[in-house]
């Protein structure tokens, strides 16, 4: 639970960084059509969630800086009887008034006849540049003395780099949860027949543990499904033989968990699997032993595509001579994608990786990444061991910059192939 005490905090944060005389806007997300008029779970726009912590649509948060002082103002849908038997329970008006901690709530249906009393006389407005279109065209129709637009998402997302204890905390249950769907994944894979299969079993658990959602869609690829970075249609049937990668991640009170393990579609991992196995376990383990205050994310990149070309050089997958094949990128097409990412309230947090100049920014204690070395070896690459055709392997943990180093939040999520192994022949 974050109080709103944090959120008060947070505010007052974004609204010191606001220039003088100025108004900066903030929408709910709006909801979407999953097919004619039925819609999709709905889930808060992050940046206005940080900010407001607020579950519900038609809502929006307005800040006027000027030398009179600072004010926040949040509108909320009102109690609406005949929108209520539809939909579900509002807040209103009222009760937003006693449980947010700020300045003024006004109902969602007075938003324009507000900002044509607050915004018209301000010289810096400030607002999402992703929003859409029309939002854009309200808040220019009534910014009559404006000097200037500004992105007011950059800040927020800034301040969403390092996480408080409240947001660590709600990161930990939602790998907590996590963590019991993927053991139970290990138990159950040697007796079921599809992919959509496991992903039941996450969903399962997401839900049952309490967790809201997944963070994305469940990726359970089996055999060669798993060259395909993003696969989420999940409907192969599993060949026995193969391995299975898993990337499923629940989403609590809005934080995400993203996790990924490869398991035996059977009991055991073939000679040749367990090969690539270590080899990418190996690599991950170093990688997160690197982490710490003042490392570079591209430094943990360059030393995984180091080590994992070395390792695909020693099993012959990589053929030449290891500095020539660092210098052209060969591991690439093994390993083509990032180490980590930012990971919080989204998946892959919009946060920054650049400073204002352009500068890398560094590790600092109470940023999240993940740390997610791979390699994918398609099964009609004819320029690699037979043995090794259709394997991909990906494994992934949640890490926690500390003061001194790290801490890997996800590390009760077995890995150890002896470990997986002996959880599938429960
Ligand atoms: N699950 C998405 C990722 O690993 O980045
Ligand atoms: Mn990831
Ligand atoms: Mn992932």
């Amino acid at each position: 639970m974050i109080e709103e005490k944090e959120y008060l905090l947070r505010r007052k944060s974004f609204l010191k960084h606001l220039k003088n005389n100025s108004a900066a806007l903030l929408f709910a997300a709006v909801p979407k059509v999953r097919s004619h008029d039925t819609n999709y779970p709905y889930r808060q726009e992050s940046n206005f969630y940080y900010l407001s912590g607020f579950e519900e649509d038609s809502a929006a948060l307005l800040f006027v800086k000027s030398k009179e002082g600072s004010k926040s103002y949040l509108f909320v849908h009102k109690k609406d009887p005949d929108e209520e038997l539809w939909n579900g329970k509002r807040l209103g008006v009222k009760k937003a008034k006693k449980r947010f901690l700020v300045d003024e709530v006004f109902s969602y249906d007075t938003l324009n006849q507000e900002l044509k009393k607050l915004l018209g006389s301000k010289r810096h407005i400030y607002y999402d540049f992703k929003l859409d279109y029309s939002k854009v065209k309200l808040i220019k129709r009534y910014a009559k003395a404006v000097e200037s637009f500004h992105n007011g998402a950059a800040y927020i997302e800034k301040m969403r780099l390092r996480k408080s204890a409240a947001e660590i905390a709600e990161i930990r249950k939602a790998i907590k949860i996590t963590k019991k769907a993927h053991h139970r994944a290990m138990q159950r894979a040697k007796s079921l027949s599809f992919e959509y299969e496991l992903q039941a079993e996450f969903e399962y658990i997401f839900k049952k543990e309490g967790a809201q959602s997944d963070a994305y869609t469940t990726i359970v690829a089996s055999g060669n499904n798993a060259n395909t970075l993003h696969y989420i249609s999940n409907r192969a049937k599993l060949d026995k033989e193969t391995l299975i990668l898993i990337d499923a991640g629940c989403e609590y009170n809005c934080y995400a968990s993203d996790i990924t393990r490869t398991i035996p579609a059977s009991k055991r991992f073939s000679d040749a699997q367990r090969e690539l196995y270590s080899l990418v376990l190996s690599v991950e383990k170093e990688i997160i032993s690197m982490v710490r205050p003042a490392v570079l994310r591209s430094a943990l990149q360059k030393r995984a595509e180091e080590l994992l070309c070395e390792g695909m050089l020693a099993l012959g997958i990589l053929k030449g001579e290891l500095d020539s094949l660092l210098e052209s990128k060969a591991h690439k097409k093994y390993f083509p994608h990032g180490i980590g990412h930012w990971m919080g309230l989204d998946v892959h947090d919009q946060a920054p990786y650049k400073d204002e100049k352009g500068r890398e920014i560094p590790l600092q204690a109470g940023m999240v990444l993940t740390v997610e070395p791979g390699i994918y070896i398609d099964k009609n690459d004819k320029s690699v061991p037979k043995k090794y055709r259709g394997i991909a392997i990906r494994i992934e943990d949640d890490i926690l910059v500390t003061q001194d180093g790290y801490e890997n939040l996800s590390k009760g999520i077995k890995k150890e192939i002896r470990d997986i192994e002996s959880l599938a022949s429960l």
